[in-house]
C-alpha cells in the first residue's frame, strides 16, 4: 500500500542543539501512529516540520505525495492539525469557535452550516455549541478542537499530545472520537502521547524517540514480543528503549507540568 505520510531521513538543529537526527517513517492511510519519547525528544519539532511550520534542515517529508517544503500549499490542504497548546478560544461559544476555521477554509452558505452542524454532532457537541467554550470540560474542549481540525475532512490528522491532562473517562471519549474518525473517513492520525495505554490502546503502530533519533517502530504487539517477555508492557518497551523511568502516580514533575498545562488550557 502506498504510505500516505513518508518521512525520509528528517534534521532539525536550533543552534548547536541536534532535535531531529535522521528520522524516517511512514504512515498509510486509516492508520493511527503513535509517536513516543521523553520530554525534548524531538516529537514536536518533528510534528511542526510535517504540519508545514518548520523548515526541515535535512531530509524530506511527503503528505499525499506533496513535499512539505516545495508544496506546502497542497499539503496544508489534506492535513489537519491539533497543537500542543490550546486552540480554542475560551470567551467565544463552541459554534462561533466552529465558524471561524469554517470561514478560514472558504466554506460558504448552507454547506457551512450543514458541515458545521454535522461535525458538532459527530463529535457530540450539538448540546454544548451554544454554551461558551470556557465553560467546557477538558474533554469537551479537545473534541471541539478536533472538530475544527476535521472540518475540511482532511486525509491526514495531526495531534500533539490531545489527551494531556484529561481524566480516564474523557481520555477514552477522545479514543472513541479518533477511531470513529479513522474508520469513518480513513484518517490517518499521528499523535503524540506519553500515555503508554493510550499507545497500545489506540495506536496500530507507534514510533519510540530519544534524543531525536527513532529508536524503534513497528505495532505494540511486535514491540513487547520483541522483549521476550510474555507479559512485556508498553511501559516496559519504553523504558528499554529510552532508558527513562516512567514517573509513577504521586505528584511526579510530569503530572504537576501536565495539570499545570492543562490549567493554562482551560484557562
Ligand atoms: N524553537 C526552538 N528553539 C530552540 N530549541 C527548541 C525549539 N523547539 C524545540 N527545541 C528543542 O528541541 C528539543 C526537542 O523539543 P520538542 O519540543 O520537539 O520535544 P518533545 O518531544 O515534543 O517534548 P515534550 O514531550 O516535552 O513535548 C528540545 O531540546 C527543545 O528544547
Ligand atoms: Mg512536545
Amino acid at each position: 500500500m502506498k504510505a500516505i505520510v513518508r518521512v525520509e531521513q528528517l534534521q532539525k538543529s536550533f543552534g548547536g542543539h541536534v532535535a531531529v537526527n535522521g528520522v524516517s517513517f511512514s504512515i498509510d492511510a486509516g492508520e493511527v501512529f503513535g509517536l513516543l519519547g521523553p520530554n525534548g525528544a524531538g516529537k514536536t519539532t518533528i510534528v511542526r516540520m510535517l504540519t508545514t511550520l518548520l523548515r526541515p534542515d535535512g531530509g524530506r517529508a511527503l503528505i499525499c505525495g506533496y513535499d512539505t517544503c516545495r508544496q506546502a500549499g497542497r499539503v496544508r490542504q489534506c492535513i489537519g492539525y491539533v497543537p500542543q497548546a490550546l486552540s480554542a478560544d475560551g470567551t467565544l461559544t463552541g459554534y462561533e469557535n466552529m465558524l471561524i476555521f469554517a470561514k478560514l477554509l472558504g466554506l460558504k452558505g448552507v454547506e457551512r452550516e450543514r458541515r458545521i452542524n454535522d461535525m458538532l454532532h459527530f463529535m457530540q457537541l450539538d448540546d454544548a455549541a451554544g454554551r461558551l467554550v470556557r465553560n467546557y470540560s477538558g474533554g469537551m474542549v479537545r473534541r471541539l478542537e478536533i472538530s475544527q481540525a476535521v472540518l475540511h475532512y482532511p486525509r491526514v490528522l495531526f495531534l500533539d499530545e490531545p489527551t494531556v491532562g484529561l481524566d480516564p473517562v474523557a481520555r477514552k471519549g477522545v479514543w472513541e472520537k479518533l477511531e470513529e474518525l479513522r474508520h469513518t473517513y480513513r484518517m490517518a492520525i499521528l499523535l503524540t502521547t506519553h500515555y503508554m495505554e493510550e499507545a497500545d490502546t489506540v495506536c496500530n503502530r507507534v514510533g519510540i524517540l530519544n534524543h531525536g533519533e527513532m529508536v524503534a517502530t513497528g505495532t505494540p504487539l511486535e514491540l513487547k514480543e520483541k522483549m521476550g517477555d510474555p507479559a512485556a508492557s508498553m511501559d516496559d518497551v519504553f523504558t528499554h528503549y529510552t532508558g527513562n523511568q516512567l514517573d509513577t502516580e504521586g505528584g511526579s514533575y510530569r503530572e504537576l507540568r501536565q495539570v499545570r498545562r492543562t490549567s493554562r488550557r482551560l484557562g
